[in-house]
């Protein structure tokens, strides 16, 4: 700090060379050169005083300040820290780093597009429900017709916490819960309509397109008589305004343990319309989402009759939606907190 007094810049050199050595960095606060510019006031003009004062306190609290900076860097680690607050709270007001203000920030572009994701779907009739991030072996498994040791559920390796509790690796472990809380209204004529947005795990090697930690949206939709037409239509439909432009889709068949038939859905690449480019890898098509008809075991556990009821799922990874949408060429871009990448969507 810079002192106009030209005797306090004196005191205030020596102070802080002699703070230096000192083991007991209170005793600076008692030092005799500090007493004496105190005393100076005194004998100062009248006139003099409150700029001398003013400048002696303010050497005064930038010592105490230094004090507490010593203190804290010897502190034996904190028991516990709050890792959602902005600066660690245990560091004294003012030195506490100075934050930004709140205009300078911006939305996350994921959870700006999963709003108008959902804004689509509530449109189309679907109710949302959010997925958990933790949950159980038999919710990301067994209620999903994976057999136990069966190969499939090797697709789906995650990371699990000593009391077997899992972080999910995909938003189907909400299925036999909606089904479950939703199934009433389908005897009073009404369908299952859900969608369900969360964060899913995955133990990844990571790379421009695979993340450990990414978003999916699961849909479920049951009633009487719903055959994969209703399933390709709604997923069309959803895509066409998505992308604000007419699609051609197509599905394929696939494997997963929860549908039967199952399919991988795909779309025309969006950016050349089937003419071939480096999106789509050359071939005009964009495989975009797993779907099918939900198993009538899945229906079963979750206590709705499969002789009555059918339905279709689908779950899609968001990050890639957002990715193809935008031409972003790397997954990574969103957890990186890159400032760059991030006020593009400001
Ligand atoms: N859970 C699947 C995955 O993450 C995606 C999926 C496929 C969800 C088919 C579904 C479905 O609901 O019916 O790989």
């Amino acid at each position: 700090m810079e002192y106009r007094n030209p005797e306090i810049a004196k005191v205030a050199k020596q102070l802080h060379r002699k703070f230096e050595k000192l083991e007991d960095k209170q005793t600076i606060l008692r030092a005799a050169e500090l007493t004496a510019l105190y005393d100076r006031i005194k004998t100062l003009p009248a006139g003099k005083r409150a700029s001398f004062g003013k400048e002696a306190n303010e050497l005064k609290k930038e010592l105490e300040i230094l004090i507490r900076k010593a203190e804290t860097s010897n502190l034996s680690p904190v028991t516990s820290i709050d890792v959602t607050a902005p600066f660690d709270i245990n560091v004294p007001p003012e030195l506490r780093p100075k934050l930004l203000p709140a205009e300078n920030g911006s939305r996350h572009p994921l959870m700006t597009e999963l709003e108008i994701i959902l804004d689509i779907f509530s449109r189309m009739g679907f109710t949302a429900v959010e997925s958990r991030e933790l949950d159980d072996d038999y919710h990301m498994f067994g209620s999903l017709n994976f057999p136990k040791d069966h190969p499939a559920r090797d697709d789906y390796d995650t990371f699990i916490t000593d009391e077997d509790l899992v972080a999910p690796a995909h938003t189907s472990t909400m299925q036999n819960r909606v089904l479950k809380e939703y199934r009433n209204q389908l005897k009073a004529g009404q369908s299952i309509a859900v969608v369900i947005p969360g964060r899913v795990f995955r133990n990844e090697d990571v790379d421009a397109s695979h993340e450990h930690t990414f978003y999916q949206l699961e849909g479920v939709y049951v009633d009487k008589g719903i055959h994969a037409g209703h399933l390709v239509a709604t997923l069309k439909a959803f895509l066409e305004e998505y992308f604000q432009q007419k699609l051609d889709v197509k599905i394929q068949p696939f494997y997963f343990p929860f549908t039967e038939p199952s399919f991988e859905f795909a779309m025309n690449c969006p950016f050349c319309a089937k003419a071939g480019c480096a999106v789509c890898k050359y071939t005009g098509w964009v495989e975009i989402l797993g779907c099918g008809m939900i198993h009538p075991k899945v229906l079963k556990m979750a206590g709705v009759d499969p002789v009555i009821y059918t339905g279709f799922a689908w779950g899609f990874g968001i990050d890639r939606l957002v990715m193809m949408k935008y031409g972003i060429e790397d997954i990574r871009h969103f957890h990186s907190g890159n400032l760059k990448f991030l006020r593009q969507f400001k």
